[in-house]
């Protein structure tokens, strides 16, 4: 559904897409951004599967939405896996169908992030994570959504990979990398029907801020953002109309 005629005065609407019934794969659903956009794309009606590593937490969300009446799938994969990402491909074609849509939500950083700390053990897991799992669970699912003509690929990458801050070498150089990666499949797939989004996040109140070297003190967090703004954020680019793109997305408390 991408636009509708007003029955009495023959105006075009324009209708966000219906997320009803399309295939949702979230990876990176345990906790945070992932979770709450888990939450919000079942509420939509959609079939989805929320995958992380730990599966305390997918349960723990499938039993609160199952509450609330909605069913979703949920599977325990470590994203800088390329087997493990193949299989998550797989076994959500064969419990739910064909994938319309993957968000990457999955995303880590170190305290120690600093260049005098900083070590390559560390470098490669975030790098693995943080972009190496993008790439490996895309490739994974854009073949299927390349032959039906159709898919969306939404990435949480961070302000942090638009302009330079402390979060660290590797959390940047990861992000940046995220862009890169959106930005160019977009450019290679869009011929064959498939739209890539990346979203960009400020600041906001999840897990992953207990990984700073301080944690923001409570004054800071009360502005941040929630992270249910940045699911609504990814909701609004899975639901523009097929003809309208949203390649890249920032959202940031307001007082940035
Ligand atoms: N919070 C912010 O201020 C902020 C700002 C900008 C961008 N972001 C980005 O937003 C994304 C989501 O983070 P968040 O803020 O929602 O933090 P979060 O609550 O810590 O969520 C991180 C998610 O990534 C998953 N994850 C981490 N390592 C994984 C792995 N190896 N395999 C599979 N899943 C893995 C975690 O699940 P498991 O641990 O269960 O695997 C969890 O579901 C990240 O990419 C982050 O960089 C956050």
């Amino acid at each position: 559904m991408g636009a509708r005629r007003h029955p009495l005065y023959g105006i075009v609407f324009l209708m966000p897409v219906t997320l009803k019934n399309q295939v949702v794969l979230v990876v990176g659903a345990s906790s945070g951004i992932g979770r709450e956009t888990a939450v919000l794309f079942a509420r939509e009606g959609a079939r989805v599967m929320a995958a992380a590593r730990r599966e305390n937490r997918l349960r723990d969300l499938q039993s609160s939405l199952a509450q609330e009446g909605f069913a979703i799938q949920i599977s325990s994969a470590d994203a800088s896996d390329v087997s493990a990402m193949e299989a998550l491909a797989q076994k959500t074609r064969s419990l739910l169908g064909e994938i319309d849509i993957l968000v990457y939500a999955a995303g880590t950083n170190i305290p120690d992030r600093t260049m005098k700390h900083l070590n390559a053990p560390h470098w490669d897991m975030m790098i693995d994570v943080n972009l190496n799992g993008a790439f490996y669970i895309t490739r994974a699912v854009l073949p299927a959504m390349r032959e039906r003509g159709s898919g969306h690929l939404i990435y949480i990458a961070s302000i942090s990979g638009q302009t330079p801050d402390v979060s660290g070498a590797a959390y940047q150089a990861s992000k940046r990398g995220m862009l890169g990666l959106a930005h160019a499949i977009r450019v290679e797939e869009k011929e064959n029907g498939i739209r890539t989004s990346v979203v960009c996040p400020g600041l906001v109140d999840t897990e992953i801020l207990e990984k700073r070297p301080v944690k923001p003190p409570p004054e800071m967090l009360a502005k941040a953002l929630r992270p249910e703004d940045v699911a609504e954020a990814v909701l609004f680019v899975a639901k523009v109309p097929p003809r309208a793109a949203v390649p890249e997305m920032a959202i940031v408390p307001t007082y940035i």
